[in-house]
C-alpha cells in the first residue's frame, strides 16, 4: 500500500513541478486549427519575426504550404528568406556557438515548443515583455523573467511597461461590480503590464490576434497530423452515418424472417 502511494505520489508530481514554475497567471487563448487564414498569417509572421533565430527544423516548407493551402511560389517568394528550396527543412543560418554569446542562451528550435511549453503559455509570453533598463536588451518578461530573447515584436506591440494601477477585483473568475451603483470594483495590484499609447502599429485587439495566429501555426507545427486526422474524421463519420442506414435496412430484413 505504502509502494502504491510512493508511486501515485511521483506521477502526480510533474504536475506540481509545472504549477510552482509558472508563479504568474496565464491567459487562455483559443485556438481554431481549422481556421487556414488565421495559421497561414501565423506561418507568415513567424517566418518574418521568428526565423532570425528559431528554426522549425522538423517541418518542411512544401508540408507548411500544403498544409495550410499556400501556393508553392507564394511560399517561396514570401516565407522562404534563405534561399532554400521548397523541400527544404525549415533550419535557420545562425549558429547556436554565435547565438550563445550574442544572446547568453541558444534560441531553441521552435517545431514542438507548443507542445512542451502549451498554446496559453506561448500567448503569454510573447505579450509579457515590458521595458527593463536593467536587461541587456532593455526588456524583460514577465513569464519568463531574464530571458535573453529581445523583444522582437515591439514594432507591433509597442513600449511595454510594468508597474502599478488599478485593475478590476475579479473573485472565482468573476469580475466583480458594486451592487449599488453597478460600476466596477477596482483594486491597486502591481507588476501589471501596460503598453504605452499609440507606440505600436498594431492595437491591443490587433496585436493579440497576431500572436494567437502565431501560436496557432506553432500549435500546427507541434502536431501537423492533427489537421489532417481532423479532416479524415469527418469521412470516417460520415462513412458511419451512411453504413449505419443500409447496416439497419439489412437489419430488418434478416429479422422479417425470424419473427
Ligand atoms: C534575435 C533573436 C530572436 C528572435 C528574432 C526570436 N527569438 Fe525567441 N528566443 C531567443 C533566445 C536567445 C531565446 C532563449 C532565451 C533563454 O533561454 O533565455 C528565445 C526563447 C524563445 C522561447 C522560449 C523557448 C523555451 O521553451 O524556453 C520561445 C517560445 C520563443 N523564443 C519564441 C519566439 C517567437 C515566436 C519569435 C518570433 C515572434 C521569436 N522567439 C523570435 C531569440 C530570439
Amino acid at each position: 500500500m505504502k509502494k502504491l502511494i510512493a508511486v501515485l505520489l511521483l506521477a502526480v508530481m510533474p504536475a506540481f513541478a509545472l504549477g510552482a514554475e509558472h508563479g504568474v497567471e496565464l491567459d487562455k487563448v483559443d485556438i481554431d486549427l481549422t481556421d487556414k487564414p488565421a495559421l497561414q498569417d501565423g506561418a507568415r509572421t513567424f517566418a518574418n519575426y521568428c526565423m532570425g533565430c528559431h528554426s522549425a527544423k522538423f517541418q518542411r516548407y512544401e508540408r507548411v504550404a500544403d498544409d495550410l493551402g499556400i501556393p508553392h511560389d507564394v511560399m517561396l517568394d514570401n516565407l522562404v528568406f534563405s534561399g532554400a528550396k521548397i523541400g527544404d527543412h525549415m533550419k535557420i543560418g545562425m549558429q547556436p556557438q554565435d547565438a550563445k554569446t550574442w544572446f547568453g542562451a541558444a534560441p531553441p528550435d521552435l517545431t514542438l515548443v507548443a507542445r512542451v511549453r502549451g498554446e496559453d503559455w506561448l500567448y503569454s509570453y510573447l505579450r509579457s515583455f515590458y521595458a527593463d533598463p536593467s536587461r541587456p536588451y532593455g526588456v524583460n518578461n514577465k513569464v519568463f523573467p531574464n530571458v535573453g530573447m529581445p523583444n522582437v515584436l515591439v514594432g507591433l506591440q509597442g513600449n511595454q511597461v510594468i508597474g502599478c494601477k488599478q485593475v478590476q477585483t475579479v473573485v472565482d473568475g468573476k469580475k466583480q461590480f458594486d451592487p449599488l451603483t453597478g460600476s466596477p470594483l477596482t483594486h491597486e495590484a502591481c507588476d501589471q503590464l501596460t503598453v504605452e499609447p499609440n507606440s505600436g502599429t498594431l492595437t491591443t485587439e490587433q496585436f493579440d490576434e497576431k500572436v494567437k495566429n502565431l501560436v496557432a501555426f506553432l500549435a500546427y507545427s507541434a502536431n501537423p497530423v492533427k489537421l489532417e486526422s481532423q479532416r479524415i474524421g469527418t469521412y470516417v463519420l460520415l462513412y458511419l452515418a451512411f453504413f449505419f442506414v443500409f447496416a439497419y435496412l439489412l437489419k430488418r430484413e434478416y429479422w422479417k424472417d425470424v419473427h
